[in-house]
């Protein structure tokens, strides 16, 4: 398991609401540093349903607030194969609860083409652009100043699924292939890139969640490996968000 266990840092709320506004606060500190030290933030966006409420929340609480998003370049860990207009589109999540009340360039947004109809060479174009963007040494992983990240019940992240090739990947950034379980294609951000990022935050709320954190915060070492989420170890800062209903059987309780 990761290295990044050191940096790792577990923060319990009682309640979503309360949890939402820490990641929040969170987001709006990461991204004033990042464009303080660098004059950029490079943001990826977690997709699913947890992040929808805290996207309004932090909308919301940008509205009184000197954020720079104008400074912020908006990327997605992963998408559906669905045209960007569809309710399935974590685009469209992320454009109606954030996108649209923040003053962020829309030049600066980048949906991920998880419909294409070449879709290897659309995985494989969505990395050049990152590539591009985030400028870094050929030999070097660009490094994201935040990666922002949800886990399905059975502790998948991104789209990185249980069981899958896709877990293995070393060498593409992005990469899409077909997730059984779902029995659909998903396009999602790899370990590499995601290990690589000076700061990750898993955001985790509600009840279903709460045996996939028993593995990820202590359960057998064994079992946890089979969870994708036990794979994120960045280079930089780890945090992990939990509502008391994620947290419930972990033996977790909020202060
Ligand atoms: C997606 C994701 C995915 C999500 C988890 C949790 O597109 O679905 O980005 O990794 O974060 O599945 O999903 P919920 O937030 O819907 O529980």
């Amino acid at each position: 398991m990761g290295k990044s266990k050191r940096s790792r840092k577990v923060m319990l709320e009682t309640s979503t609401e309360e949890a939402n506004a820490l990641a929040c606060d969170l987001i709006k500190s990461i991204i004033c540093d990042s464009v303080g030290e660098r004059k950029v933030c490079y943001l990826a966006l977690a997709g699913g349903t947890t992040p929808h409420s805290m996207y309004q929340q932090l909308a919301a609480s940008c509205a009184s607030s000197d954020v720079p998003w104008d400074e912020v370049e908006v990327f997605f860990g992963d998408e559906r194969d669905v045209p960007q207009d569809h309710v399935e589109s974590n685009y469209r999540m992320a454009q109606r609860t954030l996108l649209d009340h923040v003053p962020i360039q829309p030049s600066r947004v980048h949906p991920m083409p998880a419909d294409s109809d070449d879709l290897p060479a659309a995985a494989a174009e969505y990395e050049r652009i990152i590539r591009r963007i985030i400028a870094s040494p050929s030999d070097r992983t660009p490094v994201f100043d935040l990666i922002l990240l949800g886990m399905g019940g059975d502790g998948h992240v991104a789209s990185l699924f249980p069981g899958t090739e896709a877990l293995n990947e070393r060498e593409k950034l992005v990469t899409v292939y077909f997730v059984p379980v779902l029995g659909r294609n998903r396009m999602t951000f790899t370990l590499p890139l995601i290990n690589a990022a000076r700061n990750v935050l898993l955001l985790i709320t509600g009840g279903d969640k709460a045996e996939a954190v028993v593995g990820l915060l202590g359960g057998e070492p064994e079992a946890a490996q089979r969870l994708p989420v036990a794979h994120v170890a960045p280079e930089g800062q780890f945090f992990i968000i939990l509502d008391a209903a994620a947290a419930r059987r972990a033996g977790l309780k909020p202060k």
